[in-house]
């Protein structure tokens, strides 16, 4: 079966026997009271109508408060249904063996973490599922610690634990200024669903760089394949975040069998004495005024 389907099946087992799209809404009720002996509550917290669990659990309620979830957790269980089932057999015995424990979420699998808060958050984050954590096995509660009433790992880049390559290039001489904290890495990643290398690789850029966006009068057609033919995303060793170093970055593409011949136009003077392209065709992104994308040193 695909992820997909697998969540699916997970969230529909969960919510058998409720209305579709609703996790079981499970107040204080009489049921509750056959518990009422060992445990010590008193009408006053029974006429709040609090969450039913914080009686007994008063560690892990107020764990919760700490949290964004406290008034998803305030007046019934539905939050914590998510994770442990329906407790209504709880309810009456207080065995333990009458809820999914430790024992058994300690055996879930990504998706069944994921389907937990997709049981709430489904209809914003459904997109999750065709993402390449999704298909990665990476769970919502791996990035997410800190939600419920687990307590959040130590602050700190959420990405780099796991992606120690890309973590790594930001630390090149040329790079973006994530470690200086002016960005992050979900400045340009959503790691909530899956994105076109269009917007990756030139939509996402432009929206922080416009000058270099366009529209031209005279467009390089070099930038149509977007901008990661010329420069790498996180960093470089080379300036300007640039893929190559000096000429090559252009000869790659401009080279012709008379080189230094570039292009119908002999380039021996041009290039002579360690001319590099930038210092006369300096508008590489596209220029309005000069189809040459601005030579300077007319001849
Ligand atoms: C996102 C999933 C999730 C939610 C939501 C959640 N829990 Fe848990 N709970 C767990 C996990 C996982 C464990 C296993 C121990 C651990 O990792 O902390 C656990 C353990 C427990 C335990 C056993 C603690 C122990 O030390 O043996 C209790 C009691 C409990 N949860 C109560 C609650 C209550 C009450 C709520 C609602 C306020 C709630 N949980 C919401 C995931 C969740
Ligand atoms: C009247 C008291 C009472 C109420 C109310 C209650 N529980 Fe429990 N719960 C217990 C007792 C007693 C245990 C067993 C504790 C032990 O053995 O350490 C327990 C254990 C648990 C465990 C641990 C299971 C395991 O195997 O690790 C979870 C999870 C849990 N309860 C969830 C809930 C949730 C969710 C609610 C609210 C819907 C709830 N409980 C309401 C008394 C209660
Ligand atoms: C019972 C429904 C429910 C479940 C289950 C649930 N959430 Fe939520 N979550 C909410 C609601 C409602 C809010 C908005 C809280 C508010 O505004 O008070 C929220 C808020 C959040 C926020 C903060 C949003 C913001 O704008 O800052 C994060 C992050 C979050 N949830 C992640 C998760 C993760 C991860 C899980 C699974 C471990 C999960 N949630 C499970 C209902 C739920
Ligand atoms: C790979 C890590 C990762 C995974 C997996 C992940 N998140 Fe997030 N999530 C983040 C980060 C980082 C942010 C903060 C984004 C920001 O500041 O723009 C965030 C933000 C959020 C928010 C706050 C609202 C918002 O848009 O800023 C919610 C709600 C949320 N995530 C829910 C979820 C749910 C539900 C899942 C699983 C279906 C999930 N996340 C999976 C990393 C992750
Ligand atoms: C728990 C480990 C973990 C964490 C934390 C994590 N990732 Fe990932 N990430 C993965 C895995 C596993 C994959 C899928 C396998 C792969 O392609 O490497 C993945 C895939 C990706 C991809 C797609 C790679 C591709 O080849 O298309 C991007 C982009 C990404 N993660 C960015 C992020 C960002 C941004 C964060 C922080 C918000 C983050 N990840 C946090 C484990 C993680
Ligand atoms: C300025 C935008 C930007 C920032 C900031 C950024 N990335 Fe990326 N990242 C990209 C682009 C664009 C690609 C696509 C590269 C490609 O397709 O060749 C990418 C690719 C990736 C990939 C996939 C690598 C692969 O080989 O396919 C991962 C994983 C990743 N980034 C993680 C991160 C992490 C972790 C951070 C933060 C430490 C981060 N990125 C910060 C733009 C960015
Ligand atoms: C969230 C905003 C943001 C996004 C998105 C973004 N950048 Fe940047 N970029 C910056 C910042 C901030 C700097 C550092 C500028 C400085 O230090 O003056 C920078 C620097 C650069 C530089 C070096 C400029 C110099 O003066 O040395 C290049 C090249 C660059 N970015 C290319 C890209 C590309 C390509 C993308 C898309 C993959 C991209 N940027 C996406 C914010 C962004
Ligand atoms: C044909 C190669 C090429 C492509 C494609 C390209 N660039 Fe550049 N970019 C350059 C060169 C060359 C420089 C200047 C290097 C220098 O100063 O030595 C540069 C410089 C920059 C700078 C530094 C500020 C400036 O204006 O000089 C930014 C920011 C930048 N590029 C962003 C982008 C973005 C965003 C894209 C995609 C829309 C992109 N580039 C596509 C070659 C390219
Ligand atoms: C990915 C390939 C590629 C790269 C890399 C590239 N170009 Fe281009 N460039 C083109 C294409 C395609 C054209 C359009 C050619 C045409 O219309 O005949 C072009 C056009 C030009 C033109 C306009 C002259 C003309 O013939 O229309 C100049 C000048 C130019 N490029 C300079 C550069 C410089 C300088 C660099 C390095 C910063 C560079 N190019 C990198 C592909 C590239
Ligand atoms: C000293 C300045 C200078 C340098 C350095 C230079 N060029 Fe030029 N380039 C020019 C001028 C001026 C023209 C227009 C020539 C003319 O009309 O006679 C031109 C024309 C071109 C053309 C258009 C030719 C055609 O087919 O119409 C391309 C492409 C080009 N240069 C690419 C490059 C590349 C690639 C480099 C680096 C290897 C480079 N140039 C280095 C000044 C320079």
């Amino acid at each position: 079966m695909t992820q997909k389907g697998q969540v699916a099946q997970i969230l529909d087992s969960r919510r058998r026997g409720h209305a579709p799209g609703e996790v079981p809404i499970v107040k204080r009720k009489v049921s509750v009271l056959g518990l009422a002996a060992i445990c010590t509550f008193g009408l006053a917290a029974w006429a709040r109508a609090e969450n039913p669990c914080a009686s007994c659990h008063e560690e892990q309620v107020n764990a919760v408060r700490q949290t964004v979830h406290q008034r998803a957790a305030k007046n019934d269980a539905r939050f914590c249904v998510a994770c442990h089932g329906d407790p209504q057999k709880h309810l009456e015995s207080g065995d333990k063996a009458d809820i999914l424990g430790q024992e058994t979420l300690a055996q879930w699998q990504a998706a069944e973490k994921t389907a937990a808060c997709l049981s709430c958050h489904g209809p914003s984050r459904l997109e999750f599922l065709n993402s390449p954590h999704h298909q990665g096995q990476v769970s919502c509660w791996s990035c997410h610690p800190g939600v419920w009433h687990q307590p959040a790992k130590s602050a700190g880049e959420p990405c780099s634990g796991c992606h120690r390559q890309e973590a790594a290039s930001f630390r090149r001489a040329y790079r973006h200024p994530v470690p200086e904290g002016k960005l992050a890495c979900v400045s340009c990643h959503d790691p909530h669903r899956e994105q076109s290398s269009e917007e990756l690789g030139r939509e996402r850029c432009v929206q922080c760089h416009r000058e270099v966006g366009g529209p031209f009068v005279f467009p390089h057609l070099a930038v149509e394949d977007g901008c990661l033919t010329c420069h790498a995303p996180h960093g470089s060793t080379n300036r300007r975040m640039l893929v190559t170093a000096g000429n090559g970055l252009c000869v790659r593409c401009h080279s012709q069998s008379n080189f230094p011949g570039v292009g119908k136009v002999p380039h021996n003077f041009n290039l002579a004495g360690g001319g590099r392209c930038f210092d006369c065709h300096s508008e590489p992104h596209g220029s309005n005024v000069s189809p040459l994308l601005a030579p300077r040193l007319l001849r």
